[in-house]
């Protein structure tokens, strides 16, 4: 029998890169908490090893609730986030709001909930999945990038304030997956954001996006973040998937 029984918690695990995320931890021996706004118990091997607990991180009382069901966690993978594409001149501040809801609070929520804990015992980690998009801009995502770029900043100073207490905080930077729900789950929020104006400039982006010259994979952000995970170097950020890793070369 494996000996190893670290326990990680991830955030939106219902698709994309948190479900494969939520498998390679299993796979590699982990017990894992696959935490989903919907719980399916149909996704994921269940077993000893891993439960399917209920968690929406814009919510503070399902934070509670899911990190009380969830008992002592070794590990925290933030992965749960919405996309949006738009104009910014035509986007409402309510539709901002919400990108940062979940994006940005929801990984700082989710973050401060489950530090006392690891504090406490002098041992932990925090895998916060940010994007690409952080690497270099493109346009039409303004929101998107800032809700992201904040979450960069974020956990580059928290790495400092925690790393005395041996709590490790670590970045992974996925490129474009055109194989998760990202682009379907973010429909209804991005109608009518493409504005007259920019009609044109969206119709080129949406032209080269439909033959990127690499995209990332579910198990490539699986890897980057089993890496970040199992970091001794200090690294803090990993680009997960070809196109990440050629722009993070490019800087
Ligand atoms: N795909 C890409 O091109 C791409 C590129 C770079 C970075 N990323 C980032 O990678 C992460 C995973 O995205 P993905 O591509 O795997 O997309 P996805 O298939 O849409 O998965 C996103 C997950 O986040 C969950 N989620 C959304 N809002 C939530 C909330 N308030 N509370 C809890 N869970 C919530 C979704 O759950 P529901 O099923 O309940 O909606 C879903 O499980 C996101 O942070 C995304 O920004 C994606």
């Amino acid at each position: 029998m494996m000996l190893c029984m670290k326990t990680v918690l991830i955030t939106g695990c219902s698709s994309g890169y948190g479900l494969e995320t939520a498998r390679r931890f299993h796979s590699e021996g982990w017990n894992v908490v696959a935490t989903m706004r919907a719980p399916r118990a149909d996704l994921l091997p269940l077993d000893a090893r891993l439960r399917v607990v209920a968690l929406d991180v814009t919510k503070p009382e399902s934070i509670a609730a899911a990190l009380e069901a969830s008992g002592p966690i070794d590990a925290l993978v933030n992965n749960a986030g919405i996309g949006l594409f738009g104009a910014f001149e035509a986007t409402p501040m309510a539709t901002v709001r919400e990108v940062f809801e979940t994006n940005t609070f929801g990984v700082m929520a989710m973050t401060q909930a489950a530090l006392p804990q690891m504090r406490e015992r002098r041992s932990g980690l925090v895998v916060n999945v940010t994007s690409s998009a952080t690497l270099a801009p493109m346009p039409l995502v303004a929101v998107y990038t800032a809700s992201k770029t904040a979450i960069e900043g974020f956990t580059a100073s928290l790495e400092l304030e925690l790393a005395e207490l041996n709590v490790r905080v670590k970045l992974v930077e996925p490129g474009y997956g055109p194989s998760t729900r990202f682009t379907e789950n973010g429909g209804a929020r991005m109608a009518g954001l493409i504005s007259e104006p920019y009609a044109p400039l969206a119709a080129r982006i949406f032209q080269s996006l439909g033959k990127p010259s690499a995209v990332t994979t579910a198990a490539d952000v699986a890897e980057g973040v089993w890496r970040a995970a199992n970091d001794t170097t200090g690294q803090l950020r990993f680009a997960a998937g070809p196109d990440a890793v050629a722009l993070a070369k490019a800087r």
